[in-house]
């Protein structure tokens, strides 16, 4: 019974529950075609459909579109969704909502344009000043007074996870951090999962996203288990990220496994469909997991990085802008990252390995450096055949950084108190130095 386990031992304080929320979703090829039965089955009429404007002329939301159209479903189209969030871009789409005044909403995208159009949903169905539903201490972390309008998430990357998720990530451009809003109400009340969608994406996309969807299993695998959460609320008041917990467990080991034996290949190869099928699949069980279990210190730092950066650009992402893809500056702080943590779980640093495709026999699953390198190890692997940065200095930073980025991660203590160990401004420094070049 996986609750025994030491890990998750209640103590005299500790919330005794958990809890996991999620859509109802559909996984399957073609899937997007059950759009307009979906939509009227939770009584749309006149919806607004978000997507951003590469993919507003793609099969994609041509198959959307017309399931709708078929179902007598109206649908106007947003397609001002920005390529990673900002606070102006979620506070125009918020204002198109409201405008529109429609009953209810489909988003067809990445994590991008399904983040823009929880957050519209949001402002549209409960007005209220930009900043009071912004997670606290950065916003006022205002509780979500009901329910939204119905939301058909349709993803088309295999990264995010957001279609299961109750969390809309945006840059706060006046600190220049990313930060978001949850609440178990964002969560889409039905996701569409159709891998047929990973056809056309490039292969930039499918590593950054993929890389993600590793990053979401690893830190929920190895987040501070749920009973010894620093937030201890219970009830209505428990928060949508728990900490490490049974459930998140399981999921999260499931997307590891498929995520060492189909991510290179579906970088590597558009034509793969099992390997971009998988990586779909993957994308959905991490994204459950780490809605329950909460992101930690990768996914924290990753926010210094990608806000830092001075000049960077992917092909595969929208040209003359500046920007690291979320999933890379993700990753690119994960070899640091499990160094560090090994000592607190080194079990579960070799099980994740070992998931990931790692050779294991030989690591002393209690040796915590032995576990921290056979993780870090692995994931180095994977960077390396996905052809990722070899860490911080490849995207332009160097030591005289260290500082900034530190401090560019204190915004984040909401994820990074959910990291297995107490973290300090100087472990924020040594973990960045850590990640500023590995091979
Ligand atoms: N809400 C959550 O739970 C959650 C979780 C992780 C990340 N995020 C956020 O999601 C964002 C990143 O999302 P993402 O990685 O899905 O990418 P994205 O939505 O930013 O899209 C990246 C690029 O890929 C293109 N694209 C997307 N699907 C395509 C397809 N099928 N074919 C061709 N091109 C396609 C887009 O047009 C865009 O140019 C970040 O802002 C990140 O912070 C949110
Ligand atoms: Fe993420």
């Amino acid at each position: 019974m996986p609750c025994c386990h030491a890990d998750f031992a209640l103590t005299e304080n500790s919330d005794a529950a958990f809890t996991v929320g999620m859509p109802t979703f559909t996984f399957g090829a073609g899937c997007l075609a059950e759009a307009g039965e979906h939509a009227r089955e939770l009584g749309m009429k006149r919806v607004a459909l978000f997507t951003d404007a590469t993919l507003r002329h793609s099969p994609h939301v041509a198959a959307v579109s017309t399931s709708l159209r078929t179902a007598g479903v109206e649908a106007t189209v947003y397609d001002e969704v920005a390529v990673e969030p900002t606070t102006a871009s979620f506070q125009s789409a918020a204002r198109f909502a409201a405008e529109g005044r429609f009953d209810g909403y489909v988003s067809v995208g990445g994590g991008s344009v399904m983040d823009t159009c929880k957050a519209a949903n949001l402002y549209a169905s409960y007005p209220a000043e930009f900043m009071s539903y912004v997670n606290a201490p950065i916003g006022g972390g205002q509780k979500v007074p009901g329910a939204l309008k119905p939301h058909i998430a349709c993803p088309t990357t295999s990264g995010t996870g957001s279609e299961t998720t109750g969390i809309a990530i945006f840059n706060l451009t006046d600190i220049n951090a990313k930060t978001g809003i949850i609440s178990r109400r964002l969560i889409p009340t039905v996701a569409l999962i159709d891998p047929d969608v990973t056809a056309t994406l490039p292969r930039n996309v499918v590593a950054a996203s993929g890389f993600d969807c590793m990053s979401h299993a690893l830190e929920s695998l190895t987040a501070r288990p749920w009973p010894r959460r620093l937030n201890p609320a219970r009830g209505a008041t428990r928060p949508v990220s728990q900490g490490a917990n049974p459930f998140s467990d399981g999921l999260a080991t499931e997307a590891l496994k498929g995520v060492g034996r189909h991510l290179v290949r579906a970088i590597r190869d558009a034509s793969d469909v099992e390997a971009r099928t998988e990586m779909m699949y993957a994308a959905m069980l991490a994204g459950i997991a780490f809605n329950a279990a909460g992101c930690h210190l990768p996914h924290g730092l990753s926010y210094a990085v990608s806000g830092l950066v001075r000049d960077f650009h992917l092909e595969g992402y929208p040209a003359g802008k500046t920007l690291v893809p979320h999933g890379m500056a993700v990753v690119l702080n994960n070899p640091s990252v499990w160094r560090y943590t090994a000592p607190c779980c080194p079990e579960r640093h070799v099980h994740a390995a070992e998931c990931l495709g790692a050779k294991t026999r030989e690591v002393k699953p209690d040796d915590a450096r032995e576990a921290g390198e056979a993780l870090a190890g692995r994931v180095i692997e994977l960077m390396r055949s996905a052809g990722i940065p070899n860490g911080l200095s490849d995207l332009g930073f160097a030591a005289k950084d260290i500082d900034a980025l530190a401090a560019g991660a204190e915004p984040q203590w909401r994820v990074i108190r959910n990291a297995p160990k107490d973290v300090s401004r100087d472990d924020l420094k040594d973990l960045f130095s850590a990640a500023m070049r590995y091979w």
